[in-house]
């Protein structure tokens, strides 16, 4: 039950919605590829759609399901960098983890430490690859496994994509127990055409996030307001819907204002 004092809708960028609507799909295939184990095809997926068409809070959606297993779940915005701070996180910080890091000499620079280390950049997609194998090893003691989310991935360096491709492609490979969402504007595709980057973009499971059916926003509008004790419905409701066109994120505008 929602509480009947706050309005319950959520017209920004990356919030949860009260009700997420027309998805149901991409959950049931990202579900499964939790359910299925390394190397189901929902374990590597390309989200994209348009601005405002639910990208962030799909990531955030999966996040939620995967940390409900015991799962470890990253997430990253791509910008300059990533795949260090990738890194960064992965790491233990004295007390976050139950086991010991020993940084091995092969993936570290000379004179790097634990505390914010700097690695070459050639050396990048080999220390991602350990980092996230070690967090793998001590996570699969416990049959949980490593959800990392990257969003805004269009506007990710080469560079960062090259090490994450790797890295991923390597650990896959292994079996290891991961899963990795990207999301972006559709145009990231293209960005990486005839790289090698675009391998590992093709082989991730596609999800286009469009518009939702009407009749669904129809009724998710009617539960929202029934839930905070309000009544929308005959004609009230069949204009707010269509002034939502079944945009997204003009639901939870249009849903606001009349609340
Ligand atoms: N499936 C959905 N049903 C209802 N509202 C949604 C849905 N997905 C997203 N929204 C709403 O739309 C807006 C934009 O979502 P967001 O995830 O930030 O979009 P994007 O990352 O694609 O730009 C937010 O206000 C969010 O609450
Ligand atoms: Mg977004």
């Amino acid at each position: 039950m929602l509480s009947t004092r706050i309005n319950p809708f959520k017209p920004s960028a990356g919030h949860l919605p009260p009700v997420l609507i027309g998805r149901d799909m991409v959950l049931a295939d990202f579900e499964e590829g939790l359910d299925n184990g390394s190397g189901a095809p929902g374990r590597l997926m390309r989200i994209t759609g348009a601005r405002g068409v639910g990208k962030t809070v799909m990531l955030a959606e999966f996040r939620r399901i995967a940390e409900k297993r015991g799962w470890q779940t990253i997430s990253e915005t791509a910008s300059d960098g990533m795949a260090q701070r990738l890194v960064d996180k992965l790491q233990p910080r004295k007390g976050n983890f139950s086991f010991s890091f020993e940084p091995s000499i092969s993936v570290m620079n000379v004179g790097g430490s634990l505390g914010g280390v700097h690695y070459e950049k050639n050396r990048m997609p080999l220390t991602l690859r350990e980092t996230m194998s070690l967090r793998l090893d001590e996570l699969e003691k416990h049959g949980n496994g490593l959800l990392v989310t990257m969003d805004e991935a269009q506007a990710a360096t080469r560079a960062d994509m090259v090490a994450i491709a790797t890295a991923v492609q390597h650990l896959t490979s292994e079996d290891r127990n991961l899963a990795f969402v990207f999301a972006g504007l559709p145009s990231m595709s293209s960005k990486w055409l005839n790289d090698s980057v675009m391998t590992f973009l093709r082989r991730a499971q596609p999800e286009r996030l469009s518009d939702v059916d009407l009749a669904e926003v129809s009724h998710a509008l009617a539960d929202t307001f029934q839930e905070t004790g309000m009544i929308l419905e005959g004609e009230p409701l069949r204009i707010a819907t269509q002034a939502t066109a079944g945009y997204p994120f003009m639901i939870q505008l249009v849903g606001y204002h009349i609340w």
